[in-house]
């Protein structure tokens, strides 16, 4: 009934608006009403393409909750739609500031020679919330931060920070090189020591105290649902060869804010007393995702005066400092790539399994380990996850 009324509608708006029988189904829907909704289209002739028009079909996240889901999805949505016809929303890859990524690595001389393990030390990748679940719980409790963002978000971000130089910029190729550096991932052999997972319990969130995460409306009392999730992973390719990346997402943190810290060896040799480089760290790159767009270079400076002080100083590129144009939204821009049939943003079904593969083992892991840790609303994730960093000698930025 619905469907053929969603059908008189299209045909209608094609005779009054001039769509021209070009029509892109949304769906941002639960998985469960995937069969049904899919099931319906092709029943009601909406999702077959005439002759000079296309029929498009958008798929929101959560692609599934773990590999096999996934798969069984995605057979769903292929019987009826050609791969080309399917744009997966990661709105991540939306974002001005992940495209700029590209344009950064690949569009310089400066940086690509020591993108790799020869002068890397490691990778911190955070995007960190301070909203809790909100009205969410029906989605959220049973997902969590694991499935919630890394599985897509953050390990698109590392995918793009470690993949190779793509040929050209059409969806083959970037995909191409996308889904080696995913299928390149090792994990941690100790998932005790090298993952941390989380709960807020209440705190303070933008000065005001808030509940905790099992206080939350609609969250069972006995919720292991983990609102923080940290990782650490190597990638096995010659360029990353003993650089970990670690991926970091928590709820209910300090601040908002995204960031990819590419943070550089220690230099091989200090011609200096010690007590002048005291206060020296590593040097560091960071692409500022969000908010307060932008890249910071962080580096060694001497302290002016008479002594040899050095202490570490940024030096900054700020979108609103250098360009007059403002962003478009993240899904402005993909909705348009959709209408214009434009896929490099969007990510196909081999990337969305193999962020599963990766992810999978770490989450039954879990699933038979306890429960997470808790950490207050407003801080910056449980204590398990600055272990976690202190074991390799290292420590989360404060972003
Ligand atoms: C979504 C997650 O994909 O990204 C949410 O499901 C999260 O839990 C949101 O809050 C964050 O998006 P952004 O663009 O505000 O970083």
């Amino acid at each position: 009934m619905a469907f053929a009324q969603l059908r008189d509608t299209i045909e209608e708006l094609d005779r009054e608006r001039g769509t021209a029988g070009n029509h892109a189904f949304y769906l941002s829907i639960p998985p469960r009403f995937f069969p049904d909704v899919i099931a319906q289209l092709k029943e009601h002739g909406l999702a077959e393409e005439r002759i000079g028009s296309w029929r498009r079909v958008v798929v929101e996240k959560p692609f599934g909750h773990d590999l096999k889901s996934a798969q069984e999805l995605n057979a769903i949505v292929s019987e009826v739609f050609p791969p080309e016809a399917v744009f997966r929303i990661d709105h991540y890859l939306g974002k001005e500031t992940v495209q700029n990524i590209l344009a950064l690595r690949f569009a310089n001389q400066l940086f690509e020679p020591i993108w790799n393990a020869n002068y890397v030390d490691h990778v911190q990748i955070t995007m960190a919330e301070d909203i809790g679940i909100g009205g969410r719980a029906g989605y959220y409790d049973g997902i969590g931060a694991a499935r919630d963002v890394i599985q897509n978000h953050l390990l698109q971000l590392m995918a793009l920070v470690a993949m190779e130089e793509p040929t050209s910029f059409d969806a083959y190729s970037l995909r191409i090189e996308k889904q080696k550096i995913l299928r390149s991932v090792e994990l941690p052999s100790r998932l005790d020591l090298h993952t941390a997972r989380g709960q807020y319990v209440a705190g303070w969130a933008g000065g005001e105290k808030v509940k905790g995460f099992l206080q939350e409306e609609d969250i069972p009392k006995d919720s292991r649902t983990e609102t923080y999730a940290a990782i650490k992973l190597g990638i096995d390719t010659r360029r990353w060869a003993g650089v970990p990346f670690y991926l970091r997402h928590g709820k209910r943190l300090g601040r908002r804010v995204t960031e990819v810290a590419v943070v550089f060896k220690k230099a091989p040799h200090l011609p200096f007393t010690e007590t002048a480089t005291e206060e020296l760290g590593q040097n560091a790159l960071v692409i500022r995702v969000q908010p307060d767009e932008g890249v910071t270079v962080r580096f060694g400076s001497k302290v002016p005066g008479t002594a040899m002080e050095i202490r570490d100083v940024n030096m900054d590129f700020a979108y609103g400092g250098a360009f007059v144009e403002s962003s478009p939204e993240a899904y402005e821009r993909l909705i348009l790539d959709v209408l214009l049939g434009d896929p490099p943003l969007f990510p196909q079904h081999e990337e969305v399994e193999l962020s599963w593969q990766i992810l999978d083992p770490i989450i039954a892991y879990w699933g038979n380990h306890g429960e997470p840790e808790p950490y207050p609303a407003g801080t910056w994730g449980p204590k398990s996850a600055c272990d976690m960093l202190a074991r390799d000698g290292r420590v989360w930025r404060r972003p």
